[in-house]
């Protein structure tokens, strides 16, 4: 069974006060908490085996929130970050959990958006040697990893928040790696930052020549929440979205439910726990929608 991670650490520091007593990936993303949104894209994938790593204050948030995952169909553990080292610290935290399998890894505050999303996603599940990442294009490079690729789209080298940016290709925090991950991640130094860096480890396998990026189209949205104004922005496109359709946007009940992980009777008891919100309404007319 593929496995996934959600990274659901960090200190949240550059959304404070927001961030001072509560962690970023619980923040609401419109109607529901910003974790939601990763979550319901690895389900999607097609990830039933999912490791949530988060700090010693916030895990039993989480854990109230998820409990073992059996609600929804799937198998949620927990891990905690003592102190915030970096996103490959995510890998190191995991390797029991990986158990030198394939992994996907997705960070607990982005959220992908758009038609055809999943089959592009799950194109880097073939990749049985070596890792896939995705791209995609942004307005302001400089605030993410930055890939420089050829007129083919291959990708010849990745920088971490360039403040010449090459490209305006980003790498989205969805990363799909084989099982050398874990062991490339123990050889990697922490950086000028004092982390350890991803890019660092796309680049080990780049290096091999096992790197594949995906590029996610123009129709397709990758939001970030990173600052006070993205955080608004994800909020409101959710909003707009689901209003002028009146289908949710990364509502992983409804998705357990249509993958069939769980049953009629099981969405109804989800909807009853949440019958004075909307979202409890939702639940049941979604049984009724095609
Ligand atoms: C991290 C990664 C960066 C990536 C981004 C995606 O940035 O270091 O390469 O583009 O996630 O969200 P950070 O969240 O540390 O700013």
């Amino acid at each position: 069974m593929n496995k996934g991670i959600i990274l659901a650490g960090g200190t949240g520091s550059r959304l404070a006060p927001l961030t001072d007593i509560f962690n970023k990936q619980l923040l609401p993303i419109y109607d529901k908490p910003m974790i939601y949104y990763p979550l319901s894209t690895l389900m999607l994938m097609g990830i039933r085996d999912i490791l949530i790593i988060t700090t010693e204050d916030d895990f039993s948030l989480f854990q109230k929130l998820f409990k073992d995952g059996s609600f929804l169909g799937i198998n949620i553990k927990y891990k905690i970050q003592n102190k915030p080292a970096g996103i490959p610290q995510a890998l190191l935290l995991s390797e029991e959990f990986i158990k030198n399998k394939s992994v996907t890894l997705i960070l607990g505050d982005n959220i992908f958006y758009g038609h055809d999303l999943i089959p592009q996603l799950k194109k880097g599940f073939k990749v049985k040697k070596g890792a896939c990442i995705f791209g995609y294009r942004v307005n302001d490079p400089k605030r993410f990893g930055i890939a420089k690729l050829d007129k083919n789209y291959n990708i010849k080298e990745i920088k971490e928040k360039p403040s010449n940016p090459e490209s305006s290709y980003a790498i989205t925090g969805l990363y799909i790696y084989d099982k050398t991950a874990v062991e490339k991640a123990k050889k990697l130094k922490p950086s000028n930052r004092g982390e350890l860096e991803i890019t660092d480890l796309n680049n080990m396998y780049l290096k091999d020549k096992q790197l594949k990026i995906e590029i996610l189209g123009r129709g397709i949205a990758w939001l970030d929440t990173g600052t006070f104004e993205s955080l608004q922005e994800a909020s409101a496109f959710i909003k707009t979205i689901e209003n002028r359709q009146g289908l949710k946007v990364g509502c992983p009940e409804e998705i357990a439910w249509r993958m069939g992980w769980i049953s009629k009777n099981q969405l109804i008891k989800i909807a009853d726990k949440y019958a004075k919100s909307s979202y409890g309404n939702y639940l049941l007319k979604v049984m009724k929608i095609d």
